[in-house]
């Protein structure tokens, strides 16, 4: 039987007070349906689809690899899956599990567990006790007997007396067929005027399908995120899970509570980190290498021995065995730093190869460029890659030493082992081995009192 997962993210999420959509606020650096998608894809893989609407096409750019289907309208989470069916139907899918795309901190083994216990049923939830159940919606049982969820904002206490404090997680699993015979009976008439997705538990139990509550205790695994207050707290947690977990792996962490790494960031035993610091996307930091405080990595890999010194920014760039970066560097999107190359401070490199052993030490911009090994880039020199239109790339041979405030105004090739002297202004290929001066000549003129014109 074909099985699919369905995530809803097309809320605007107005307790965030942000005109960003919810799902994409960010826990440890990476939008909380990417954490659901995570959970999710080792089950369903490529069968996973999202619910769009608010903010639909920010949410599709964050998704990469996910199926989309619209709601133009957020009418209720009910009307978000019948939204959904068509495509569903289309793709030949039989069971559907639908989670809340505000669900940050659920895990692969969760969604594991409840696949397996909701097999059996045409319908089944999850469900987790709070002390305060706050504005989820509460399972009501008679008896034991399920009997449905009722919202919060519905919730009448004369009828149904105090809450259990068993309340409804946001995840389901439904035979397509029940839903689809269901979600036309589903009304809007309750207190926010939606179509709710819940409603079908009621009605499901009232045709005699079979319906699961699956009780999954007072797990904080499917607590939802609906304010500030509720994403700080999910962020912590996940940081706890993840640095606890790091620790115990062998990784050195200093400062704890303030290293941010993400689960999708790969850290090896044996690698230092301290806080505060930020080391998220697809980063990996290998045994042996250090990052020290207020850095921020995303999607960067520092390999061993590499130290990342305070106060560097690092983004898309490639760090190999025992370079030297910071503090106060700048790596964007392709730096690619050779071995025991070094990089100083208030240097910034984009789309830039340095060879093994190169340096620039200080005050440097670097763009487009390729710079050979053990060649060394005075402070001050800029590549000056972009002429308003256009960008061009510098190429620097082995061996080179370009001296302090040099501008190299490419597309410019500087040949290995040559010599270029300070203060210049490269605009013409320098020869191998030889030594290029672009510069007004220095005349010393007198100014003695006593002398003659
Ligand atoms: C929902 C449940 C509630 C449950 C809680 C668990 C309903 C009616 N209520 O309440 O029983 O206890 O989750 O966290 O479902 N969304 C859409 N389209 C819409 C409306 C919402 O895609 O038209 C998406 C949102 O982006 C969000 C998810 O559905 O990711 C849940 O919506 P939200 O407004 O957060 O529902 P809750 O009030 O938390
Ligand atoms: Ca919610």
């Amino acid at each position: 039987m074909k099985t699919a997962a369905l995530v809803l993210a097309a809320g605007k999420g107005t307790r965030m007070h942000s005109e960003r959509p919810k799902v994409l606020q960010t826990v440890l650096g990476e939008p909380m349906v990417l954490h659901v998608m995570n959970a999710l894809a080792p089950h369903f893989g490529e069968n996973i689809w999202l619910v769009v609407g608010h903010g639909a096409e920010e949410v599709r750019k964050a998704v990469p690899g996910a199926r989309f289907v619209m709601q133009d309208k957020q009418l209720g989470t009910g009307h978000a899956l019948s939204c959904a069916l068509p495509a569903l139907k289309e793709a030949g899918v039989e069971r559907v599990l639908v989670i809340n795309g505000d669900t940050p901190l659920v895990t692969a083994e969760i969604v594991g567990q409840f696949l397996e216990q909701s097999q059996q049923a045409d319908l089944a939830f999850a469900s987790i006790s709070l002390a305060n159940p706050a504005s989820y919606g509460r399972v009501v049982r008679e008896e034991g007997n399920l009997v449905g969820i009722i919202e919060a904002k519905d919730y009448d206490l004369a009828k149904w007396g105090p809450c259990s404090g068993e309340v409804n997680a946001g995840v389901y699993v439904f035979s397509l067929a029940l839903a689809e015979e269901l979600l036309p009976r589903v009304s809007n008439s309750n207190k926010s005027g939606e179509y709710y997705i819940t409603d079908l538990v009621g009605l499901a139990l009232e045709q005699g399908a079979s319906v699961k509550g699956i009780v999954c205790g007072n797990t904080p695994t499917l607590l939802g995120v609906n304010s500030p207050l509720e994403l700080a707290d999910a962020e912590q947690r996940m940081q706890k899970q993840v640095n606890d977990q790091l620790l115990k792996s062998g990784v050195i962490l200093h400062a704890r509570e303030s290293v941010y790494v993400s689960p999708m960031a790969q850290v090896e035993p044996g690698a230092e980190l301290c806080g505060p610091c930020t080391v998220t996307g697809k980063s990996r930091i290998c045994t042996d290498a250090r990052v020290f405080s207020n850095c921020v990595i995303r999607d960067s890999v520092v390999e061993a021995g590499a130290e990342i010194r305070p106060f560097s920014h690092l983004e898309e760039a490639v760090v190999h065995e025992g370079a030297l970066v910071g503090p106060y560097a700048r790596l964007r999107p392709g730096a690619d730093l050779g071995k025991n190359a070094h990089v100083g401070n208030f240097v910034e490199l984009k789309k830039t190869k340095l060879g093994e052993g190169a340096k620039a030490n200080h005050l440097s911009y670097l763009g487009d460029s390729e710079i050979g090994a053990g060649t060394n880039i005075g402070a001050g020199t800029i590549t000056c890659n972009y002429d308003g239109k256009n960008k061009f790339r510098t190429v620097i041979g082995e061996h080179a030493f370009i001296g302090s405030n040099t501008a190299i105004v490419a597309p410019v090739t500087v040949g290995a082992g040559s010599l270029v002297g300070a203060g210049s202004v490269i605009t013409k290929d320098v020869p191998e081995g030889e030594l290029a001066i672009g510069r007004g000549r220095q005349k010393n003129l007198g100014r003695r009192r006593d002398s003659k014109a």
